[in-house]
């Protein structure tokens, strides 16, 4: 796999060009790594779904430059919608809204809906205005795997596959974007992430949340179809574990196999006696979005067969790492005794 890095505009002039001749490229977004193709060409839309093994039901999201390119894509911009981006776009906010016949099915999964998001990153937006295209990116891990976060994880997964990836460095929110409908009468979040569910209420009001966000719901009921899948997952079978930085470490040092290994706040992990992977103070929650998917990919480095994540409180971005986790642990989570 070839690998661009930013020195001059040449490498993204060279990505633009393989995107336009309907290869796939990975490139680094705010959130994760993105697997990108031009999202009006089905061919290559195509090569995305086989590269990461992803269900052909799962609809993509497509990442736009500018705002005038989402007219094309969309039947109508309700004045929720305009509001929304006028907020928070460009940055890590995805808006479902109703497609345009422009969108090709592929990229819809069939279905009349169009999710569209304009990245902040600079490469990315430099890419996608060299190119002139609006691209469909799902994250760029294999399907079911943790999403990368940096350019080395997107060719753990990747290598011989896709023809090159444009390292940008550690995605800086490290989760995947909010994703929020606007097709019913009122706002849905489909899925958290880097905006925060406060942040949407102050601008659209009061929202829907939906029920996959924080449960196992009955899979045909989901309405966004990545929620279905187990998902985000190490090799390690992972246990979420809610309580006290007190019960957590009482929990670790007396009833945890021997060989398991904690997920746990910096707080904590000078007080585990058995192997820790810290995941960021325990009240800082943009630090433990940035580091969740590194440690489970690290995990996995390490052949750790047995994991007892410590939730954070679900708050703020803490819902966003809360949704990856249950998924993590396959919806196994239990409460400490206190
Ligand atoms: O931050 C992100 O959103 C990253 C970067 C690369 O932009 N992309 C990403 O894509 O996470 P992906 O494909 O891994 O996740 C997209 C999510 C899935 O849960 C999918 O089901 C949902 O968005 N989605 C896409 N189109 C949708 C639609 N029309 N209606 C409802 N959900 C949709
Ligand atoms: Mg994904």
């Amino acid at each position: 796999m070839k690998t661009f890095l930013y020195q001059t505009n040449e490498e993204i002039t060279a990505v633009a060009r393989l995107l336009q001749e309907g290869q796939v490229v990975a490139i680094p977004t705010e959130t994760v790594y993105g697997l990108a193709a031009n999202a009006l060409d089905e061919q290559a839309v195509r090569k995305i779904f086989a590269a990461k093994n992803r269900p052909a039901d799962n609809p993509l999201i497509v990442h736009i430059a500018k705002r005038e390119e989402l007219t094309s894509l969309v039947k109508e911009i309700p004045p929720m919608a305009r509001a929304l981006a006028d907020a928070f776009w460009p940055g890590p906010l995805t808006m479902v809204l109703p497609r345009s016949a422009v969108v090709p099915d592929v990229v819809t999964a069939g279905g009349d809906t169009v999710a569209v998001r304009m990245p902040s990153h600079p490469v990315a937006r430099a890419i996608i205005e060299a190119c002139g295209l609006p691209l469909a990116a799902p994250s760029a891990n294999r399907s079911g795997s943790p999403s990368p976060t940096t350019a080395a994880h997107v060719m753990a997964d990747m290598e011989g596959i896709i023809p090159a990836v444009f390292d940008g460095g550690e995605c800086q929110v490290g989760l995947e974007s909010t994703v929020v409908s606007l097709v019913g009468d009122k706002p849905r979040l489909l899925r958290p992430g880097g905006i925060t569910p406060e942040q949407l209420e102050r601008v659209v009001g009061e929202m829907d949340i939906d029920p996959s966000i924080t449960a196992n719901v009955h899979l045909d009921k989901v309405s966004s179809p990545g929620m279905k899948y187990k998902h985000y997952a190490p090799k390690a079978q992972v246990t979420l574990l809610h309580g006290s930085c007190q019960s957590f470490v009482d929990f670790m040092n007396h009833h945890a196999e021997p060989d398991s290994v904690a997920l746990c706040f910096d707080e904590e992990a000078s007080l585990i006696n058995k192997q820790v992977l810290r995941i960021g103070h325990e009240h800082d929650h943009d630090e433990i979005a940035h580091n969740l998917f590194a440690l489970l990919r690290e995990a996995d480095k390490q052949n750790v067969t047995r994991i007892y994540a410590h939730c954070p409180s679900r708050q703020g971005v803490g819902l966003a790492v809360y949704n990856r986790l249950i998924r993590a642990a396959a919806f196994d989570e239990r409460e400490l005794e206190a």
